[in-house]
């Protein structure tokens, strides 16, 4: 099958279905492809590059008259007409708020996939065009918000004095919250971050940032908060009123799906912000936004000289990026639908991913697909499959096991040393009550220390392996048996000790070491 990539319709749309390397992935899968003369330009993709990945570069009819037309955005009527019949369309059709769509394509026989309908489920993640777009946007909110400060993100020591770090407050940790706050963290800020879904709290904190409590705590399920009642929401603007006057930028990036994007800054939190402290609100639409100040696609300077950016499409900014991401996503969608890696399009129904996605399929219209349960949880126990829940159990046992095993081991050592204390001689009562005691002393030291320190603990321990071979050669002369063997045995330990670190050592060595190429 032939696949077309024609330019975007929308004037001035900087981003384009595919990158050169996503068209060498499609033509893998068996596909010819096709890009329309100057799609990518905006995009720093240049003609020559698509050639040269595979793709033939033709005029605009024919990349609207390939079996699978690819877009970024929905197409207009024009476009839509130069499709053939039967044809197959891949876009952000946006089928939730056009409700004609699905019979406009299925007139024609056109199948049309809305890949901004992938259901949030983990097996979807490689496909999800709007975690793809909301990552390079949480990324961008970032720049744009460095952009319009006065001041370094990251803290510096100079000749002049030291500079303190700025402080990025980011309310809403999902996709472009997470983008967001990685972004900021890596600039050097110091970043604070707050979500209803009190369980993100771990994430905040891996990225390096400070989770904020807030008064009200939601258990999410799907990966998606609910909307707050009119107390919750009043408690929750204390905190977020409280936290942005000590900060430098504040990025809100909160939506609960089907419903207005929920108020998170008041005009009184402006008030209370810092001259020339930035907000960028990512909730921003001609609906409204997370900010009541902030303006749809535009920018307000407030009185108190606090920036509002309040753009949306914040990916168009970096569209190569953008048409990258998004190309791949369509590459993997492809490449789920074509088992055989044979250029043919098998569009699966029973798959909830492909069915997610279907508008139309030819003239049947499949829209609204039915709802899938999307879990961002483990699964409760008796969900899981026996055979899962049988291997859980037994490696439980097993572990229960080998822990009784290791306290026989223990009980089994314990009443050793106190029979050999019994019978042996008197003056070697005091060697062994110092032998114990080593070993349990040694025992918590070495368990307790980081994996980092193990290399200079080994340079301790090979300094106790040389004394204890000192020790051990001073006795290995005696004339008792026992001191011998014992001798002996603890010279090879020892020996092991230390010529072992220094294997190891060496190893650690050639791994810094630079290839001579
Ligand atoms: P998401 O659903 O992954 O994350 C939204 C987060 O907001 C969730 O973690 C949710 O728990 C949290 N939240 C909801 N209500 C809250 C409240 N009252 N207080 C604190 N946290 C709350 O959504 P995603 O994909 O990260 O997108 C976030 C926003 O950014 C959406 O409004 C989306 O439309 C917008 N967006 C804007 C772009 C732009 O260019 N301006 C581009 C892409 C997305």
């Amino acid at each position: 099958m032939k696949i077309g990539i024609p330019r975007e319709a929308a004037v001035g749309q900087p981003v384009v279905a595919g990158s050169p390397f996503n068209v060498a992935a499609l033509i893998k899968l068996g596909y010819e492809v096709c890009v329309e003369r100057g799609a990518g330009v905006f995009a720093s993709f240049s003609d020559e590059l698509y050639e040269k990945m595979g793709a033939q570069i033709v005029g605009t009819d024919e990349a609207w008259a390939a079996d699978i037309v690819l877009c970024f955005d929905s197409p207009n009527e024009n476009h839509i007409a130069l499709m053939k019949d039967g044809a197959t369309l891949i876009a952000r059709l946006n089928p939730w708020a056009d409700k004609e769509l699905p019979e406009r394509y299925a007139k024609r026989g056109i199948t049309a996939l809305a890949l901004d309908a992938v259901p949030r489920i983990s097996r979807a993640q490689s496909l999800d065009v709007r975690s793809s777009m909301a990552n390079v946007a949480g990324y961008r909110a970032v720049i744009e918000a460095a952009s319009h400060l006065g001041r370094t993100f990251g803290g510096q020591v100079t000749a002049a004095g030291k500079v303190n770090p700025s402080k990025v407050y980011v309310i809403g940790v999902g996709v472009a919250g997470l983008a967001a706050i990685g972004q900021a963290s890596a600039m050097g800020a110091e970043v604070y971050a707050t979500d209803v879904r009190s369980d993100v709290a771990d994430q905040v904190v891996s990225l390096g940032a400070k989770f904020v409590e807030i008064p009200v705590k939601q258990e999410s399920t799907d990966g998606y908060a609910r909307a707050l009642d009119l107390e919750e929401q009043a408690r929750v603007l204390e905190v977020y009123t409280k936290q942005a006057a000590k900060c430098d930028v504040v990025i809100t990036t909160a939506q609960v799906p089907g419903r207005p994007a929920p108020i998170l800054l008041t005009e009184e939190a402006i008030a209370g912000m810092k001259p020339g402290s930035v907000v960028v609100d990512m909730g921003a639409s001609e609906f409204g936004g997370n900010c009541t100040l902030s303006k749809h696609d535009d920018i307000v300077v407030t009185d108190n000289d606090v920036t509002i950016i309040g753009y949306t499409e914040l990916y168009n900014r970096l569209p190569a990026q953008a048409s990258q991401l998004y190309g791949q996503n369509i590459v993997n969608f492809i490449k789920l639908c074509t088992p055989e890696k044979d250029g043919e399009l098998v569009l699966n129904q029973e798959d909830v991913v492909v069915r997610g996605v279907t508008v139309t399929l030819g003239r049947d219209i499949m829209w609204p697909p039915p709802p899938v349960s999307v879990s961002a949880v483990m699964p409760e126990k008796e969900n899981v499959v026996p055979a899962e829940v049988a291997k859980e159990e037994a490696a439980a046992q097993a572990k229960e096991d080998s822990k009784l095993k290791g306290i026989w081991w223990k009980v089994l050592l314990a009443a050793l040393v106190v029979l050999l204390m019994m019978t042996a001689p008197a003056e070697m009562a005091g060697h062994f009550f110092v032998f114990a005691l080593a070993c349990v002393v040694g025992f918590y030291v070495i368990t307790n220390v980081t994996h980092t320190l193990h290399t200079p603990l080994m340079s301790v321990t090979n300094a106790i392996s040389g004394i204890i071979i000192v020790g051990a050669l001073l006795l290995v002369g005696s004339d008792n048996i026992v001191v011998v063997v014992l001798s002996v045995i603890a010279m090879a330990i020892a020996a092991i000790n230390i010529f072992g670190g220094f294997l190891v050592t060496d190893r650690m060595l050639k791994m810094f070491e630079r290839s001579s190429e």
